[in-house]
Order: structure tokens, then sequence, then C-alpha cells
């Protein structure tokens, strides 16, 4: 297996070709907070809280950690000041769900309007049930703030008796509201 150099906050690691920044930066010892990653499904890329700068040939982009793959001496920082700003932002928008990271990161409101106040919609059940179970019973329904969680009918039988996906769960809304959704 080939293998890439790459520097992230001043730490030199090497890792094997098709890492992505943030397995890297674990194996370093080094901590980029995720909503939307699991090491059980594939990398989605959705939530952005994993944003970290990446340098690469003279060049400074912002990119997700959790999908950019290590590359031969790029330059990564994961705690720059434009990206705590990211981050405050992200967790302002999925208000009040993410309250260790809001304390972390300073943030102790939000300016945003919430229609969905305690599922952070970070997708890992809608996902877990179609890779791992193939069974989509789960689903996002609507658009921006009307985005919610739902759960086919037909399906709901099979949710009563699996409930596998609620181990994932990060805002732990999928389990105070089971009864309700999957009856
Ligand atoms: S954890 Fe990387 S985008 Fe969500």
């Amino acid at each position: 297996m080939k293998m890439v150099t790459l520097r992230i906050d001043g730490k030199e690691l090497q890792v094997e070709e098709g890492t992505t920044i943030l397995e890297a930066a674990k194996a370093g010892g080094i901590d980029i907070p995720t909503l939307c990653h699991s090491d059980r499904l594939k990398p989605y890329g959705a939530c952005r809280l994993c944003m970290i700068e990446v340098t690469k040939g003279g060049r400074t982009h912002l990119a997700a950690s959790c999908v950019y793959e290590a590359e031969d001496g790029i330059v990564v920082r994961t705690d720059t000041e434009q990206i705590r700003g990211i981050r405050r932002m992200i967790i302002e928008l999925l208000w009040p769900s993410l309250t260790d990271l809001a304390k972390e990161y300073g943030v102790t409101a939000s300016r945003f309007w919430h229609k969905n106040t305690e599922c952070n919609l970070c997708g890992l059940c809608v996902r877990y049930c179609s890779e791992i179970k193939k069974l989509d019973a789960v689903f996002f329904k609507g658009r921006g703030v009307d985005r919610e969680l739902a759960i086919v009918p037909e399906l709901a039988k099979e949710c009563a008796f699996c409930h596998e996906c609620h181990e994932l769960c990060t805002s732990g809304w999928i389990v105070t509201h089971s009864d309700q959704i999957f009856g």
C-alpha cells in the first residue's frame, strides 16, 4: 500500500493512500469535531462541522475532512479562527442539540429560527437504515427549516423490533421519540 506524508497542525504524519484527513488526524491524536460521520457508514460530508483548511501547491482552501483524502505534501490546519467561526455558525444552526460543542465554541444562543428543535438532522439513522439494514424505513421529508425525520408507515413495524439506529443518534431525539415515530 502506498503511503503519503502530510502535516496536520504542525505534526508530520504518514498514512496509507486513501485515508481521509479526519482519519489521519485521529491517528495523530488530533481531534476534529464531527456530526454526520460514523466509522460504520460511508463518508457523507453533509454537516461541514469537520471543516479544515488545506494548503496544497501554495493555494489554501477549505474542505470537509471526513471526505477529503490525505495527499503527499499537503499542510492541514484544523483549528483556525475562520474554521472556528464556521463551526460556531453550524452549531447555531443545529441549536440546541449540540450542548457540549456549544460550550466549547462559546455559543450561547442561535440567530436562526428553528422548527425542529431537537433532532439535529445528521442523517446517521437514515443512512444506517439504508446502507446497513437495506430497508430505507427512515427518511427526511421537507426542506430547510421544515426538514424532519419521517418513517415509511408500512415499515414502522420493522422499526419497532430493530432500533439499531438508536446508538448512532447524535442528539438522542430518535430515542426519546421512538414510540411516537415508530409506534
Ligand atoms: S462530519 Fe464531515 S461533513 Fe459531517
